[in-house]
Formats: structure tokens, sequence, C-alpha cells
């Protein structure tokens, strides 16, 4: 796939933009920002983006040979690109939080914004939107305990690793990320990727509690299946296939 990359200083959401340009852009298309006003999270929540210290980033895509819930597996195929894209650049190991958190010694570094829409002639439109903490020194008080940023995350541990800019890290993002596209739309499933999107997750092994709407319960967290879904261990021994749009998982301990 062929990547059109457009950068602006600010706007008020890469997403946001991206979206109105499904009308008329190509298949491919990026669009990145300095600083966003009114940057998106998950859950209706904020993404701060203030001051040309973050990667902000979203592509779109028209995946005319899947189906809006294997588009929704795109999400984690992304997480694992963030994770390729700080470790090839800047050689600090990045996990993953169940489904779509990338960690750095176990604090928040990049979050994932997947949107479908569809265009007024009828083409389905997915925008998968990207933000990578980079350069970031502090964080605000209310946050500071799960967020980091590439540069804290080298200076407070003892990564053996390197700065690289915004630019670098956005582009080996997406070439990671299209790479993993192209073999997903052949394959449907995330079995290609299991392993190595299991070797990475950092809920594996650890115990969970699965906030259930029909009632929460506890066990011990095995991976994803090739759907995408958690395997949990309930403490009865069977196991179950938790699904991210039904329940939200919590560490025991907290974050994660
Ligand atoms: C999350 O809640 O973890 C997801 C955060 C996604 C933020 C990115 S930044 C680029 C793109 N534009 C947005 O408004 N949101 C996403």
């Amino acid at each position: 796939m062929e990547l059109i990359y457009h950068y602006f200083d600010e706007v008020d959401s890469t997403n946001t933009q991206l979206k109105k340009a499904a009308e008329n852009a190509p298949q491919g298309t990026v669009y990145s920002a300095g600083r966003q006003t009114a940057g998106r999270g998950r859950s209706g929540h904020t993404w701060e983006t203030p001051q040309n210290d973050s990667v902000a980033t979203s592509l779109l895509l028209f995946p005319e040979d899947l189906t809006p819930a294997q588009s929704a597996l795109l999400t984690p195929l992304a997480a694992l690109a963030v994770c390729d894209a700080i470790e090839e650049c800047c050689g600090i190991p990045a996990q993953i939080k169940w489904v779509n958190d990338v960690l750095l010694f176990q604090k928040k570094v990049s979050g994932i914004l997947t949107e479908q829409i569809w265009t007024k002639d009828g083409r389905r439109a997915v925008i998968i939107g990207i933000g990578i903490n980079v350069h970031q020194r502090n964080f605000p008080p209310e946050i500071a305990d799960i967020a980091t940023s590439v540069y804290l995350a080298l200076t407070q541990s003892k990564a053996d690793g390197r700065m690289r800019g915004r630019k670098e890290l956005t582009e080996t993002l997406w070439r990671n990320f299209t790479g993993y596209y192209e073999r997903f739309v052949r394959k449907k499933d995330l079995a290609f990727v299991m392993e190595r999107y299991n070797e990475r997750l950092i809920n594996r092994g650890r115990r969970c509690r699965i906030l259930d709407p029909k009632g929460a319960y506890e066990g011990t967290a095995l991976g994803i299946d090739e759907a995408g879904r958690l395997s949990v261990r309930t403490d009865g021994g069977a196991v179950r296939a938790v699904d991210s749009g039904e329940v939200s998982v919590r560490g025991i301990m907290g974050y994660v």
C-alpha cells in the first residue's frame, strides 16, 4: 500500500479531519499533527497533544474485504506495530495491555482510537488514530502514575536505548502496520500474530478482574485468541473468552 503523508502544525483531531477527508482521499492517506486542540481517546476521553511532543497520527483505510468485526482487529495489529516501531527506532522493549494500550516499563506510552464510518457514496472507511508520547518530561498529576513518554522511559530506567524523532517513529509505525494489514486482509484472523502479541501481553499469566456487566469475576489471563478475545482461566478452572467490547479488564493491583 502506498502511504501518502500530510503534516499539520495544528488540528482539532487528526481522526476528525481524516474522517472528513475520507469522502475524497485515497486509502493510505496519513494525517499527522504537531498539536491537537481536541484530540480524542477511547470511551469519550480526551487525548492531550498540546505542544509538539507527541506523535498524533491517523491512517485511512477502505477495507472492502473485511467485515466490521474483522476490521475491529486492526486495533490490536496497530498496537503491535507501535511496539515494533518503538523497539526498532528507540531500542526499548514495549508491552501491550489488552487490548491496545502500549506500555513502557508498566506505564502507558501510546493509545489507539479506531473509528469506522460510511462515506456519502456508501464505502466503509476505517480510521486508525495513534498517539505516542515521545518528548514529554512530565505529565499532569492525575495521570503521572500511569503515563510515560519515550524520553522518560529512557531517562528513568536503565534502558539501553536511544531517542528518535516523531517523524521517524511515525513512518516506521505505519510501515510496520501496513505489513501486518496486508497479511491480515488475506488471513482474516490474528492467528499469524498471536504468538508475537502474547509475548508482549503484560496481562499474560497475571490475575485480572473482568468487569462483566452480568457480574464481575476474577481469573488468570492466558493470552488472546485468533479473534482478539482474551482467554481467562477463572478460579473455577473454566476458560472463558472475553470480548473487549463487552467488558473491561483491570489488573488486581491497579492499572496493569
Ligand atoms: C486512547 O484512549 O488510549 C486512545 C488515544 C488515541 C489518540 C490518537 S492521537 C491521533 C488520533 N487523533 C485523535 O483525536 N485521537 C487519536
